[in-house]
C-alpha cells in the first residue's frame, strides 16, 4: 500500500487524482503534500485563527495542530466542495487549490500536540 501511494503521489498533479481514485477509492492517502511551502502558506493565511502551531486563537476556532493529515485534507475538501459549510472557511477552503490543501495539510499534520488528561 505504501509503495502504491509513492507512486500516486510522485504522478502528476490530474493524473494523480485519477490514480487514486481508482487505485485505492480516495486520494486521502497521498502524502506529496510539502511541509515548508504549507508552512508559508499557513503563515499568510491560516495563522490569524488556527495560530502557526494549529490551536485555535479563539474559542470557536477548531485546533487543527498535530491533526491526521487525511482528516484536514478531507475537511479542507469538503468545504471547498460545499459538503462541509461554515461562514469563514467556506471562503477560505474555496480560494486554496489542491496543492494548497495538500501542504497546510502536511503543515499542520507535522506538529507533535501532546495530550493530557486530567486529574493526578
Ligand atoms: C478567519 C478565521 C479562520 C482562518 C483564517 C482559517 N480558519 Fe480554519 N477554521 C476556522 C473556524 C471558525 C473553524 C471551525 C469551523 C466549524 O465550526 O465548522 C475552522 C475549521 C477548520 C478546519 C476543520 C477542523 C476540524 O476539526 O474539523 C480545518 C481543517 C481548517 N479550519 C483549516 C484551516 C487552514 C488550513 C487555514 C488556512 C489555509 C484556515 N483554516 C484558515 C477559522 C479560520
Amino acid at each position: 500500500m505504501k509503495r502504491v501511494a509513492d507512486f500516486i503521489c510522485t504522478a502528476p498533479a490530474a493524473l494523480r487524482a485519477v490514480l487514486a481514485v481508482t487505485l485505492l477509492g480516495s486520494c486521502g492517502v497521498c502524502t506529496a503534500g510539502d511541509v515548508e511551502v504549507g508552512r508559508m502558506k499557513a503563515e499568510m493565511v491560516c495563522q490569524t485563527c488556527h495560530g502557526m502551531n494549529g490551536r485555535g486563537t479563539q474559542a470557536m476556532v477548531a485546533n487543527i495542530g498535530g491533526q491526521q493529515e487525511e482528516y484536514l485534507v478531507k475537511q479542507l475538501t469538503d468545504f471547498k466542495a460545499g459538503r462541509r459549510q461554515h461562514p469563514q472557511m467556506s471562503i477560505i477552503a474555496g480560494m486554496l487549490s489542491s496543492d494548497d490543501i495538500a501542504n497546510v495539510a502536511a503543515w499542520y499534520s507535522r506538529i507533535v500536540a501532546t495530550f493530557e488528561v486530567p486529574g493526578d
